[in-house]
């Protein structure tokens, strides 16, 4: 009779508690059905390793990983749209991305049609060209034939090199490319992609003298200076408690830092 008690206690037990395990569970499920998390959509051109590309199916890099931090951060849930670089401004004025982080350099130009937030990168346009080239700095791109991705600081930079032709790509490996093959005499483009395609290309090298300085930061849409705020709350918190150093570290060895 005894053991017969406990056991039944046992299963009394047992039961309740899988009851309040299912229990809490349910009640998981339907609080954040009712307050279901608010989307941040994120337009960027996942072309531009280590900051964002294609790990199989899945968009990483050091944008992806800083605009989850802070949607987190917002208790908001992150969702990438991968888009073209010059779309990138569009879909954010437009309203059908929150934000844009793509690496985006904070420029005069763009800061008419876009608000940016504080700064969470350093970065310089360098050139790249072929290891034997007679090139050696931005003074002797003149009258030559540079490569850039459409749309970027590259691109702008170059248009201002005396007697250039501008070749455009959409994708900056693809300017890469077309200089292995010798199609283009060099290639204007951010540093740290730089890096990657010339450590998957053969026999080219990144000139020692940057061609400019830059920062990047968040596009926002101008009119919402709440996001801005929250964003740049989010930022100073991930920047403080090393979050931020933590991701760039995962994808840049601080002898490549810039
Ligand atoms: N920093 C440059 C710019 O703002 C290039 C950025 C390219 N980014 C990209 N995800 N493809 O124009």
């Amino acid at each position: 009779m005894k053991m017969k008690k406990l056991v039944s206690l046992v299963l009394v037990a047992a039961c309740t508690l899988s009851l309040a395990a299912c229990g809490s569970k349910s009640e998981e499920a339907s609080s954040s059905d009712e307050g279901k998390k608010e989307t941040l959509v994120m337009a960027t051109n996942a072309e531009f390793p280590p900051y964002e590309y294609y790990e199989g199916e899945e968009i990483v890099g050091i944008d992806a990983e800083i605009a989850a931090a802070i949607a987190e951060e917002l208790g908001m849930e992150l969702k990438i749209e991968d888009m073209a670089f010059d779309s990138i401004i569009g879909a954010v004025t437009s309203g059908k991305a929150d934000i844009g982080a793509a690496g985006m350099t904070v420029t005069p130009e763009r800061e008419e049609s876009v608000a940016f937030t504080d700064t969470y990168a350093h970065a310089t346009q360098v050139i790249i060209v072929k290891e034997d080239s007679e090139i050696a700095g931005p003074d002797d791109l003149t009258g030559k034939t540079v490569g850039v991705q459409l749309g970027t600081t590259g691109d702008i930079y170059a248009e201002d090199i005396e007697d250039v032709t501008v070749e455009r790509y959409n994708k900056g490996f693809e300017a890469v490319q077309a200089l292995t093959q010798g199609k283009i005499d060099a290639v204007v483009i951010d540093g740290q992609p730089a890096k990657e395609f010339v450590a998957d290309a053969e026999g080219l090298k990144i000139l020692d003298e940057a061609f400019t300085e830059e920062d990047y930061a968040i596009a926002v849409a101008k009119d919402n200076t709440e996001l801005v705020e929250k964003i740049n709350d989010a930022l100073a918190k991930l920047k403080e408690s090393g979050k931020l150093d933590e991701i760039v570290a995962k994808y840049i060895s601080a002898d490549d830092a810039e």
